[in-house]
């Protein structure tokens, strides 16, 4: 297995909805000179490493993740000039760019998918997933058909207008369907493959590959096929392009790793109760303080350790995220002081960690927030980013903005937590700050959870290159016992109180310590 490039060992992420985080033409939505425009606070908040969400040509049915043009930029966002220079501008600040790639589907209006709609034989007949006549796909997939003169129902991945395109079947069961070393589908391969190579050769630095768990149908459950197709092409831009980075949408690091893919998220994974989620959200939140922690807590840190050591052993890493865009905000279900918790956690903890935008100023989750773009619930999580207190908080100067500033800007925003120092903006940036101060902090240095008793405290250490630390965290509002394994253990970072005699380190509410051995 490819060891991931160098730079994932440092890379601290920020994820930018680009719609929503700065408009600089005044049409009411974010833009890519809009973002050149904050690399600097964003580098100034110790971030070296952005994840841009679609900025492609599409109709905007699912907020761009309905493709019309893989290789050009939507209008609405600039030129691909524009996305050249972003490049650039973060790569002489001395930070990486990823972009989002939609393998999975195209939008209904996109070319190839106009071409694959016709009757007569052509060059895409087969570059979506089609049944002959109004033939039935097998159990679980999703179809349209009706509005075209070919006969055949064509497979639908997401949304109804975003059709699968066509990485083949496992294996072949019905005379339409094709396997994964066919023409139709190697064709698609290719294409998409020269698609990652196109915006690789322009300079981005890798991809944040969509539902990159669901190429091939009626797969093994371990996604054999899907593993085999994307192998074919992260192995063909890797060998281009060494530095290339794959993060997946996977939920699933092990079967993400196996299919050539550097980073997964933690988010839903299947091997314990709503994942990564339990640890933030739901009934039962581990980081909040005055609920016992969920039942899945322990079984949760005992199933990252094997994964966290996996990871060691092959060069990969998972990413533990504040929150994305598809997803309610971390302060959803938390409150502030719960949030610098789990961001402590999150910073020095192993794995490849993104934050979602406005996390840093604790932006919240706006509850029915009516749809706009197939967001639906999604919307609440998407509004513009909260610069100041003004009209439109500095997002835009229309007073029309795509979606509505949320009105809790006067509060919640950028210039106001400057001047604060007990903000959550100056705790996420001390925070970034002194990760990169420690060697045992980077993305790849070894994590060994601490047993408890109970579910909290949560204490483990890292080491890396002769540093050692521990980390104890007390998401609870009791006081907690935890014994330091080595005499000579000085404290380097604190928040909240504690109490350190001999080799017992007492944590009050809400605390965390970190000890260097
Ligand atoms: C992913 C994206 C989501 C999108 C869907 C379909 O889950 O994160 O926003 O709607 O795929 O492409
Ligand atoms: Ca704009």
């Amino acid at each position: 297995m490819i060891q991931s490039p160098e730079w994932l060992k440092k890379a601290l992420f920020y994820e930018i909805y680009p719609q929503s985080f700065y408009d600089t033409n005044g049409d009411g939505i974010g833009d890519l000179n809009g973002v050149i425009a904050k690399l600097d606070y964003i580098k100034g908040l110790g971030f070296n490493a952005i994840w841009l969400n679609p900025i492609y040509d599409s109709p905007f049915y699912d907020a761009g993740y309905d493709v019309r043009d893989f290789k050009k930029v939507a209008p609405r966002y600039g030129t691909n000039e524009d996305a050249y220079r972003l490049f650039e501008e973060a790569h002489k600040r001395g930070m990486h760019v990823i972009l989002d790639f939609v393998p999975g589907h195209t939008s209904i209006d996109h070319p190839w998918f106009k071409k694959s709609c016709l009757p007569e034989k052509n060059e895409y007949t087969d570059r979506y997933v089609w049944t002959n006549d109004v033939g039935q796909f097998p159990k679980g997939y999703r179809s349209i058909n009706g509005f075209y003169d070919r006969n055949g129902s064509v497979m639908t991945n997401f949304f109804s207008i975003q059709p699968a395109l066509n990485y083949g079947f496992y294996k072949k069961e019905e005379n339409y369907q094709q396997t994964s070393d066919e023409p139709g589908p190697q064709s698609t391969i290719h294409d998409m493959t020269d698609v990652l190579r196109f915006w690789m050769s322009h300079g981005a630095d890798g991809f944040r590959c969509d539902m990159a768990d669901s190429l091939v149908k009626n797969d093994t459950p371990d996604h054999q096929g899907t593993a085999k197709v994307w192998h074919q092409m992260i192995d063909a831009i890797k060998g281009e392009f060494p530095e290339a980075v794959f993060v997946s949408e996977w939920n699933s690091p092990y079967e993400s790793w196996n299919s050539g893919f550097d980073v997964d998220f933690l988010l839903f994974q299947e091997w314990v109760k709503d994942g990564n989620f339990m640890l933030i959200h739901g009934d039962h939140p581990y980081f909040s303080f005055a609920k016992p922690a969920s039942l899945f807590a322990k079984p949760y840190f005992h199933n990252l350790q094997a994964m966290a050591k996996e990871g060691e052993k092959i060069g990969h890493y998972y990413a533990p995220i504040t929150g994305n865009h598809d997803v309610p905000r971390v302060s959803h279900d938390i409150n502030e002081e719960e949030v610098k918790l789990y961001m402590a956690y999150l910073y020095t903890s192993r794995g490849v960690p993104f934050l979602y935008y406005g996390d840093e100023i604790g932006m919240t989750y706006w509850e029915g927030l009516p749809s706009k773009e197939g967001a639906y619930a999604r919307a609440g999580s998407r509004t513009p980013m909260q610069w100041d207190s003004s009209a439109q908080a500095g997002f835009t100067t229309s007073d029309s903005p795509y979606f509505p500033v949320n009105p809790n800007k006067d509060a919640i925003n950028v210039a106001s937590e400057e001047l604060d120092p007990h903000s959550l903006l100056h705790y996420v940036r001390d925070l970034l700050s002194f990760r990169k101060e420690h060697v045992a902090l980077d993305n790849d240095a070894n994590i060994t959870f601490i047993a408890q008793l109970h579910a909290k405290p949560l204490v483990y250490q890292r080491e890396k290159d002769g540093e050692k630390l521990l980390i104890a965290i007390n998401p609870s509002n009791k006081e907690a016992k935890v014994e330091i394994p080595e005499k000579d253990a000085k404290v380097i970072r604190s928040y909240g109180e504690y109490a350190k005699e001999k080799r017992t380190l007492t944590l009050k509410e809400g605390s965390y310590v970190i000890l260097q051995y």
